[in-house]
């Protein structure tokens, strides 16, 4: 593989990017940042895919950025490099992004999480921000997603404390999609990403570019934007191919990619 630090794999329209750094628990250093966001952004260009699934491993999907490279940074160090500023690629991934949590996701690693369009959860993963517990603050923007997601109070005492968050508190918060088995994590993320790149992949995109505009602006230029890539939708021949299967009683063959 042309990475060292993840790997990446088609499966028909999904792609799937697994980070792989088991000796840190799948820290994020530099270089698995500027790894993943090529890996998704040409995963983001190529037509075939539809669906990109990002996971980690059993133990962990990702224990935070990674302490021991940023031990000694300076201010300068961190302010001239705009240290992580990088991962800011990943929301720019139009192609909906699926999270496959097991395990830790933790500082780095529930931001990166929470960069994603859906995430699906282990029953044994685990959710939280720590960076207080080391003298900084959340940095690839845990502060901002997490109140979003959950709401003030609990960001707020998570943040404040740094405590981790099951998957059952993490299911009722509104962080995840969906709880599964451990040893069906896979199967289930890859399911649910098959079909959502079994869609119209436009339409996809269309759907992902509305909700995320309700986190940007208000509700009625939210309800704007909306009508107008409503609109939009009837420019494609998937709509009618969507709703001539539909008439027909037979599935509908999507192509416009
Ligand atoms: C570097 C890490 C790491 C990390 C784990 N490791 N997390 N290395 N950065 N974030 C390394 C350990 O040093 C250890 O290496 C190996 O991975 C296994 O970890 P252990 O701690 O031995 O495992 P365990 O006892 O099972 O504990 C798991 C854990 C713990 C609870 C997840 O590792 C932990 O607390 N990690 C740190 C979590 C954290 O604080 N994350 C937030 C980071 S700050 P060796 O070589 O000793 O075997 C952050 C800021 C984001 O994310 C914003 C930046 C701009």
């Amino acid at each position: 593989s042309e990475y060292a630090t993840i790997e990446v794999e088609r499966r028909g329209r999904v792609g799937v990017v697994t980070l792989n750094r088991p000796e840190a628990l799948n820290a994020l250093n530099t270089q698995l940042m500027v790894e993943v966001t090529a890996a998704a952004s040409e995963l983001d260009q190529d037509e075939q895919i539809g669906c990109i699934v990002l996971t980690g491993s059993q133990k962990a999907f990702a224990a935070g950025a990674d302490i021991k490279e940023m031990q000694s940074l300076s201010y300068m160090d961190a302010y001239r490099s705009d240290w992580f500023a990088a991962w800011d690629r990943l929301s720019a991934v139009r192609t909906p992004l699926v999270a496959a949590v097991s395990g830790y996701a933790l500082g780095g690693g529930c931001e990166l999480a929470m960069l994603c369009d859906v995430i699906i959860a282990a029953e044994n993963a685990k959710f939280g921000q720590p960076e207080v517990k080391l003298g900084v603050i959340p940095g690839i923007g845990g502060t901002q997603r997490l109140t979003r997601a959950i709401g003030k109070a609990k960001a707020m005492e998570m943040c404040l404390t740094g405590r981790m968050m099951d998957v059952t508190e993490a299911e009722r918060s509104g962080l995840v999609a969906r709880v599964v088995a451990v040893d069906r994590l896979m199967e289930d993320a890859l399911e649910t990403a098959a079909t959502i790149a079994g869609m119209s992949t436009p339409v996809t995109m269309m759907v992902k570019e509305s909700v995320n505009r309700a986190y940007e602006t208000t509700l009625s230029e939210g309800v704007r934007f909306e009508r107008r890539v409503f609109h939009a939708t009837f420019a494609t021949e998937d709509q009618k191919e969507g709703m001539t299967a539909f008439t027909e009683k037979r599935a509908p063959s999507f192509t416009d990619r």
